[in-house]
């Protein structure tokens, strides 16, 4: 709803609908109502427009779309009488205006703000565009080229930013209300005719830079239509007078409200927020839980890894020790930490006093003993389980009683770590993603005795340094590594059945993934994978060797190891799936020697080899993890299936359009994702991936929504 009452002569109007006062079919009519009683009222000689608490507003109410609830009066239509009034409109901005908020700001007349107040329009991020006037409103304020900018990207634009460009008229430093009226009552009077800006003109950009931005549009954005949609809005307020513009406006957002993308972009924007919100099995959750103060961090392991994950603490200014035993693999990392600064400097991601102020928070060590005084320690060196325990247990006699141990493993097992010390409930895993400083996931691990505060606080770290933490239990590889598991084993069953790697990567980013599966090993390095391998195989007593295709029953492929053992290590080494030239080199080009390789492989093997079509390729890869992921939710490994597409997503580039492998299944409809697996299990009886999980069992009976799902696991934890 939104409050109304008359100061001395000004009418201020609240929005009223905490947290981020979004407008719902109440704020809408409320604002409606309370704009046609200041109208009304004589005594009324300027209005103020105000949100209630800390926000101005977070726009439309993203749960309305698509639902049931009355559309009328929209946002335009509530906004009607601040465009058409005499008296004085201004919008009096605390905290965000965003989306519709900033629509409703950009009818006033006026516009103030509070320093740390930030304005734009994200609708982009979650699949439409602003569809309240804001594209033909928008340039006829700033400008075509500045408002491409921010409608295109949806980046927020911080009060003094947006004074520059003209979307604030001040910025004010006392209590916003006050400001607002004062500013008011000072432009009362003044002829609001050139503050409206429906009246305005948009200046001509011409066609070309349309063209260019298509271009540049759909290479930044790719697979992504609402960036595609906002481009033809904004060039339609050069093109066409307001009132035609606001209809091709509305015609566009409704087009993309109902499309697919905007549905799964509008789910990943509630599920990022779901799955911060952690439960352990206990019953100690988010809201009951808090986080230890981290003042001071360590690192051990200066490799690729730790070297990244220092550079996520240093630069959002938690003091660390990088700690490696050997001085040149130390100065390497820190080599590494530096030339990544001067990298995010030139990109201008950061401005070289930024960078400055990172480094001068990183100190190194050669020596365990400088941990002796950090808040939390993440260990990040090589996947060897001794080694790991060994750490463990001198961190636990150095550190002080309080310090939380934090281990970077992939796969190995919390508990077993745990056990080296005497503070298991301070042993937490913390599992980051390849590059560490770009990736935004952060893959947090529970053991059976880490406690709620252990895990409330690396929680709030990765909301603190910018990733998107998700909390899972332990398990072989918890989850984000235990679902790629059968994915990339599917590739290569794929690729000795008959498709080429090159194919399978086609198929993926034709999908909407980054990168295809084998541009991506290539880029970790294929020898990672063939230690992980070898590693596992000896843990269990088994000898992996490239002619081994069965493991106690279950079919294996090899022929990774095949091109590790003729020097094809990746990116690294030039050669790998792909061919890249020379070392280091990213352009990846198809190589011939790889499918002769692939060729002989098969021959000896006397493997039959068909063609294989991108439909089954995308079903296999995905439909076997995607049985993986409901396995993980059966045995409550994560506690709800928003963490696993949040982790997709984050951590593997899922595109958000899609929104994630089980919303994926959501869309499919669960009883065609299990008839489907059920006869991959029939097909190929030799890979246990196929074996179809209980639970998807179970729910495709059901016919129930995603958002119910979990409701079901908790009802039935038996199944
Ligand atoms: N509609 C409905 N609910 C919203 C919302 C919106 N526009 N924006 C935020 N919320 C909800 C969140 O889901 C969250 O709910 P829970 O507490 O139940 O999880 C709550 O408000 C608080 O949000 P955050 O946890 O995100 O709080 P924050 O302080 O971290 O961030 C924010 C605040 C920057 C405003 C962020 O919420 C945000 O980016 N919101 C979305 C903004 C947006 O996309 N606006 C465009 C809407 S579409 C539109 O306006 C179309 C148009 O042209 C008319």
């Amino acid at each position: 709803m939104a409050n109304y009452r008359n100061k001395g002569g000004v009418a201020v109007i609240e929005l009223n609908n905490p947290p981020v006062n979004a407008l719902s079919f109440e704020v809408r009519s409320g604002l409606m109502n309370a704009l046609k009683r200041a109208h009304d009222d004589k005594d009324v000689k300027c209005i103020v427009i105000h949100g209630k608490g800390k926000n101005f507003s977070a726009g439309a109410d993203i749960k309305e779309f698509g639902g049931t609830k009355q559309q009328k009066p929209w946002i335009t239509d509530a906004c009607r009488l601040a465009d058409e009034s005499s008296k004085p409109v201004v919008a009096a901005i605390a905290g965000t205006a965003l989306g519709g908020g900033l629509e409703v700001a950009l009818f006033c007349h006026y516009r103030i703000g509070t320093p740390s107040c930030r304005v734009g329009f994200p609708e982009v991020q979650i699949g439409v565009l602003p569809g309240a006037g804001g594209t033909q409103r928008l340039p006829r304020l700033i400008g075509v080229k500045h408002s491409i900018d921010m409608i295109t990207s949806g980046r927020h634009v911080m009060a003094e930013e947006a004074l520059k460009l003209g979307i604030l008229d001040k910025i004010v430093t006392d209590d916003i209300i006050e400001e607002g009226i004062q500013f008011a009552k000072s432009v009362v009077g003044i002829d609001v005719g050139g503050r409206i800006l429906r009246n305005r003109k948009v200046e001509d950009a011409g066609s070309k830079v349309f063209d260019d931005e298509i271009s540049r549009v759909k290479k930044k954005y790719k697979g992504y239509i609402a960036p595609l949609f906002c481009l033809k809005a904004i060039q339609a307020s050069m093109q066409l007078p307001y009132d035609a513009g606001m209809e091709q406006e509305l015609k566009l957002f409704q087009q993309l409200v109902s499309s697919g993308q905007a549905k799964a972009q509008q789910y990943t924007f509630f599920a990022e927020r779901i799955s911060a919100r952690w439960q352990l099995p206990s019953g100690a959750n988010s809201q009951t839980a808090s986080p230890l103060p981290v003042k001071t961090a360590g690192v051990i392991g200066a490799g690729t890894m730790g070297a990244g994950i220092a550079l996520c603490l240093i630069t959002s200014g938690i003091p660390t020790v990088l700690v490696e035993q050997d001085q040149k693999f130390l100065e390497k990392g820190v080599k590494t930490v530096e030339g990544d600064l001067r990298g995010s400097v030139a990109l201008k991601k950061m401005t070289a006093e930024q960078a400055n102020k990172a480094i001068s928070v990183l100190k190194t060590s050669v020596n365990l003993e400088d941990l002796h005084d950090v808040d939390l320690v993440i260990e990040a060196v090589y996947e060897n389980l001794a080694l790991k325990k060994e750490i463990f247990a001198k961190l636990d006699k150095i550190c002080k009683s309080k310090t939380i141990l934090c281990t970077n493993t992939s796969s190995l097992d919390i508990d077993t770590i745990a056990e080296a010390t005497k503070r298991r409930d301070k042993v937490v895993g913390t599992h980051f993603f390849a590059p560490a400083y770009i990736m935004k996931l952060q893959e947090n691990v529970y053991g059976k005795d880490t406690s709620a505060e252990t895990v409330a606080t690396v929680m709030a770290l990765g909301k603190r340094i910018r990733k998107v933490p998700v909390l899972v239990g332990t398990c072989d590889s918890f989850v984000a590594n235990r679902m790629l598991h059968p994915y990339a084993t599917e590739a290569l069953f794929l690729v000795e059945e008959g498709a080429s790697p090159y194919e399978v990567d086609q198929a993926l980013e034709d999908f909407g993934m980054p990168m295809g599966m084998f541009r991506v090993s290539d880029l970790s390095g294929l020898d990672i994978g063939y230690k992980v391998r070898k590693e596992a195989a000896k843990r269990r007593g088994i000898e992996l060797t490239s002619d081994t295709r069965f493991v106690n029953g279950e079919r294996v492929c090899l022929l990774a190891n095949v091109l590790v053992e003729k020097g094809r290590l990746g990116i690294k080494s030039g050669k790998g799936w792909y061919n890249y030239g020379s070392p280091g080199k990213r352009e990846a080009t198809p190589d011939p020697e790889v499918l002769d390789t692939i060729e002989e492989y098969c021959r000896k093997y006397d493997i039959k080899k068909r063609k294989i079509s991108s439909q089954e390729i995308l079903e296999r890869m995905q439909l076997a993890m995607i049985n993986e992921g409901f396995k993980i939710l059966e045995e409550g490994i994560v506690s709800k299936p928003e963490d696993i597409d949040i982790i997709w997503i984050y951590g593997f580039g899922w595109p958000k359009y899609m929104g994630g492998p089980m919303f994926y299944a959501n869309e499919m409809k669960l009883k065609n994702v299990y008839r489907k697996i059920r006869d991959f299990h029939q097909n190929y009886p030799f890979s246990i991936h196929w074996t179809p999980s209980k639970l998807l069992a179970r729910l495709s009976e059901t016919d129930l929504p995603i958002s119910k799902w979990t409701s079901l696991i908790n009802s039935n934890s038996k199944l």
